[in-house]
């Protein structure tokens, strides 16, 4: 084990640079070289590689963002390509194999989520030395009690909703805040119950807009004139649908979510005659400085994925279980979402707090 590579590929989330900083301190202590590649997958079609010494990793560990670019784009394996002036996708696997053999790189370090680490799966099958860090503010990997980047979401939620009870309390208002959250709701869930929100939706639950309306005239009898809706964005109505924004051609997953918070607001205007105002949150969350939860976590997920490199374990994901990082095999990690289960202990706790969950 001579010299590794390391991409960060999907969405950004705060805490990428943490990582990239962990693997190449880590793998410096033990004289190993790092190569950066740019803009995820697409770096490595492309042979887009960077040196990654101690001097380019100084100073990074509080930025947000990732300081080799990433894209939700570029599947190696339909990877869009010009061919003669027209657009083709191929299957451009092999160039990424090439590129690496080319590098003498010994093992190709992935940072990313549910489909940047399908495609590191795939690599791996091939005969790839692949190790994935589980990264999404979606906290949605399976295999990890904790992806890094979402407890620093979660405090951005969080504050967002503080924010949005002074003014909803002047007010006498309804707020919704709408968060990000595919197919997974917890960020909702955990930034419900740390900024007090009264109703909880998440894209697990389907709610029932009546629940919604009848908590909030609950509290206006009880005097309290102002209410606070969290809503994943991938929340649905009982029986209805998600509500998509547009489709994205070429993205791991097409769907660009967004909407719902809006639908939600009209309807509590429309149908039960409450002034609702809405906020989208959007990539607020995923912008910004690690919180020290996420700079810990990234920093030893990065150190663990050198550590692993060395002892070559490859086609893993490391993973947090209580407090012990440990090494699962990649398959595990991708094959299902975590989402909240009705018998998340949060989830309990939140409706014992008498928070209205929709259904
Ligand atoms: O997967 C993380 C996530 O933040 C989702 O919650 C969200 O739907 C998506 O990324 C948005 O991605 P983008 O706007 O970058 O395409």
């Amino acid at each position: 084990m001579r010299k590794i590579a390391v991409l960060t590929g999907g969405g950004d989330c705060p805490g990428l640079n943490a990582v990239i900083r962990a693997v190449a301190k880590s793998a410096h202590q033990y004289g190993l070289e790092v190569l950066g590649i740019r803009d995820g997958f697409r770096g490595a079609v492309e042979g887009d590689f960077m040196p990654l010494t101690l001097k380019e990793v100084s100073g990074i560990l509080p930025r947000g963002g990732t300081i080799l670019g990433t894209t939700n784009r570029d599947n190696p394996f339909a990877y869009e390509t010009i061919v003669n002036g027209a657009a083709q996708i191929l299957d451009r696997s092999g160039d990424v194999i090439r590129n690496l053999k080319e590098h003498d790189v010994d093992a190709l370090l992935v940072i990313g989520g549910d489909g940047s680490l399908n495609i590191a799966l795939k690599f791996a099958g091939l005969g790839l030395n692949v190790i994935g860090i589980p990264k999404t503010i979606d906290n949605d990997l399976m295999a990890t009690d904790q992806t890094f980047g979402f407890q620093t979401a979660v405090d951005t939620a969080t504050e967002a909703l503080d924010r949005l009870h002074t003014t909803a309390e002047s007010h006498h208002r309804v707020m919704v805040l709408e968060v990000m959250g595919r197919y997974a709701g917890w960020i909702a869930l955990y930034a419900g119950v740390a900024g007090g929100a009264d109703v909880i939706l998440i894209p697990e639950i389907p709610y029932t807009l009546n629940r919604v309306a009848q908590a909030i005239q609950k509290r206006a009898k009880q005097g309290k004139k102002f209410s606070i809706i969290v809503v994943a964005e991938g929340a649905k109505p009982r029986g209805g649908e998600i509500v998509v924004e547009r489709l994205v051609s070429g993205r791991f997953d097409p769907i660009k979510l967004g909407g719902i918070g809006a639908k939600i607001g009209n309807d509590l205007e429309e149908q039960y005659g409450l002034e609702t105002r809405v906020t989208v949150l959007g990539h607020l969350q995923r912008g910004g400085s690690p919180n020290s939860y996420d700079r810990v976590l990234s920093s030893r997920y990065g150190v663990a994925a050198v550590d692993a490199a060395l002892e070559e374990e490859f086609g893993i994901m490391v993973a947090l279980r209580g407090r012990d990082i440990v090494r699962v095999p990649l398959n595990k990690a991708v094959d299902k979402l975590k989402q909240v289960l009705l018998i998340d202990p949060l989830l309990i706790a939140a409706r014992n707090l008498g928070l209205e969950i929709g259904d």
